[in-house]
């Protein structure tokens, strides 16, 4: 079995097609079949992004099937409005799916899909600061109306909680060295641009690496952060769990290998055990899903199509009785 690639984390991104225009759903044939999409079935799509799965999943819809679209980013949801307002199969809510349970509609779902990361489309415009490739002020929120942005953080966060970021969610091993530098640039002036931290970044690490900027994993850890991705991902899935049917079906496609240690390890139902001393552990609950085959990868055919697709994992469970 191929294992996931911790380089995901470099990407800085879950995978579509480059450009605004064109959209490649990441394993689509596969999401479908591990989902079992059913006509009059009632499915949620908690990453709308801009709709490449939640078309393929209508498509095998009738007029009594339902389908739910979230997603954190206000424009994905005016692209979904755009394409959907007049289906009357389709709900559309904005918001992160990790409080998917607030929603009404979110119940006796079918199937549930989460395809984790940023689209291009938010790769892609400049404004929105998730690339250095462009230079931008530097935000990198999925919902803007949310929560505080990179430069904000940069400009409050004491030096150690930076190290801690880049090394948790970048494994970073140069964390306390940039950090440092990040920390003595501010004290001259405010880091406010995609660019200038990427120049940092380089001047900080000093030595060039192949095939990719020394800036990905920070660029990567900081995004992970200020969205707190990993903490909607845990909320998210017992959400979304809680509002299967039994035998409805769970599919999440990650990009790194800490989305997907989290996914992994809430399939098998693995929480901390721990005691007081002297006591046994406690009982673990029964895990309320089962995973359907192993974690599926895409094929190379897909990867030569789209590169964005190569470091993606696709989980399948079903919930049990
Ligand atoms: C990889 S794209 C999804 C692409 C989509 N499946 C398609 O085929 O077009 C990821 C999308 O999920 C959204 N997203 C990421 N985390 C989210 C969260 N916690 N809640 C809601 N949306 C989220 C992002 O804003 C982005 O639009």
């Amino acid at each position: 079995m191929r294992r996931p690639r911790a380089d995901g984390l470099m990407d800085g991104m879950g995978a579509m097609a480059q450009g605004a225009a064109t959209h490649i759903p990441v394993m689509r044939d596969e999401v479908l079949t591990g989902l079992a999409v059913r006509a009059d079935g009632r499915y949620f799509d908690g990453t709308f992004g801009r709709g490449g799965h939640a078309r393929a999943i209508l498509a095998r819809m009738k007029d009594r099937g339902r389908l739910l679209l979230m997603d954190r980013d206000a424009e994905a949801i005016l692209a979904a409005q755009r394409a959907f307002a007049r289906d009357p199969r389709v709900m559309i809510r904005h918001g992160n799916f990790a409080d998917a349970g607030a929603w009404d509609e979110v119940r006796d779902l079918d199937g549930a899909l989460l395809d984790l990361g940023v689209s291009s489309p938010q790769l892609d415009d400049s404004a929105r600061g998730f690339s250095f490739q462009h230079d931008a002020p530097l935000d990198m929120r999925m919902d803007r109306s949310a929560g505080r942005d990179v430069a904000d953080f940069l400009a409050c966060a004491d030096e150690g909680a930076i190290a801690d970021v880049l090394w948790r969610y970048g494994e970073e091993r140069q964390s306390r060295r940039i950090a440092r530098t990040i920390v003595a640039q501010r004290a001259r002036s405010p880091i406010r641009t995609t660019r200038e931290l990427a120049e940092l970044v380089a001047r900080a690490i000093g030595r060039r690496e192949r095939n990719k900027h020394p800036a990905t994993r920070t660029f990567q850890a900081l995004r992970i952060h200020v969205n707190d991705e990993l903490g909607s991902l845990e909320h998210g899935l017992r959400a979304i769990t809680g509002a299967l049917k039994p035998g409805g079906r769970l599919a999440v496609i990650s990009f790194h290998s800490l989305e997907d240690r989290i996914v992994k390890n809430f399939i098998r139902g693995e929480r901390p055990m721990s005691a007081p001393r002297g006591l046994p552990p406690p009982q673990q609950a029964a895990p309320p899903l089962r995973a359907v085959g192993r974690a599926q990868f895409p094929a190379e055919r897909e990867i030569a199509a789209n590169p964005r697709a190569r470091s993606a994992v696709l989980r399948i469970a079903e919930k049990l009785p």
